[in-house]
């Protein structure tokens, strides 16, 4: 291993979230369907989560489908929820057995039934779990998020003083996990894009133009090198932080 591998694991994040775009592009450029560039996307999954898993990152949010890609033509969408399904189908043996925990990041109300009955299905089946999250941001979108914890703290009765950046953390659908140290970007776009607004306060921001199909073991890497190298100081000076 070299120097530079050994310092790359020694400041590993732990908690990378992932903005996974470009499947539509990737499939476009090769005169494929749309669908075929989200189905590749899905094997790119299975590529990071492994990758993560192995270098022992403890958490990895994925957006799988934000509350506005409901605007995409039906037979996509249909197609998006059913590779989650064939996902969740496939890796739920593997995932209890490696250790993966899952969990959802999202209103899954308006979430096709069969999807959300195998969503809770592995969900309780990977509770257990020790190895590491993966948490699958569905129908989800960062400032509904904040608006319903919110409505949460009031429905509990709060007073003004009572509401802290705690208590409201603790209504998010993240209730419990830290907060993501690198947000990764694939497919050339440089926004947020709605998520994780208030949980990637801090984050160090990474992004490439790699579609995400393209995005493996090595690309992953690359992003945490980057992370690695990066001196963080959370609004402080460097002589405070004593840090690069
Ligand atoms: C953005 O690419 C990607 C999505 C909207 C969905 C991501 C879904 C997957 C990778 C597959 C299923 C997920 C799991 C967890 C198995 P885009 O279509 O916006 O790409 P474009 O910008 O090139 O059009």
């Amino acid at each position: 291993m070299t120097n530079h591998q050994s310092e790359t694991l020694k400041k590993l994040p732990t908690h990378v979230a992932v903005i996974m775009d470009g499947n539509g592009r990737w499939a476009q450029a090769k005169d494929l369907p749309r669908t075929a560039g989200h189905r590749a996307g899905a094997e790119a999954v299975r590529v990071v989560v492994t990758e993560c898993r192995r270098l022992g990152i403890p958490h990895l949010t994925l957006y799988a489908f934000s509350s506005e890609n409901w605007q995409r033509p039906q037979l996509e969408v249909r197609e998006l929820f059913n590779l989650l399904l064939e996902f969740l189908h496939s890796e739920a043996s593997l995932m209890e057995e490696k250790g993966i925990s899952l969990r959802v990041l999202g209103d899954v109300r308006g979430v096709p039934l069969a999807t959300r009955a195998a969503l809770r299905h592995v969900v309780q089946r990977t509770a257990r779990g020790t190895g590491m999250t993966l948490a699958l941001a569905i129908n989800y979108g960062g400032r509904a998020e904040i608006v319903n914890a919110a409505r949460q703290l009031l429905r509990e009765g709060k007073r003004p003083e009572d509401i802290t950046e705690e208590s409201l953390a603790a209504c998010l659908y993240t209730k419990g996990m830290p907060d993501p140290d690198l947000l990764i970007r694939t497919g050339g776009e440089q926004r947020l894009s709605n998520f994780l607004l208030y949980q990637c306060a801090y984050a160090e921001l990474y992004f490439t133009s790699t579609p995400w199909p393209d995005f493996g073991a090595e690309h992953l890497r690359q992003a945490l090198s980057d992370y690695a190298a990066r001196a963080r100081r959370f609004g402080k000076t460097q002589e405070q932080t004593h840090d690069g």
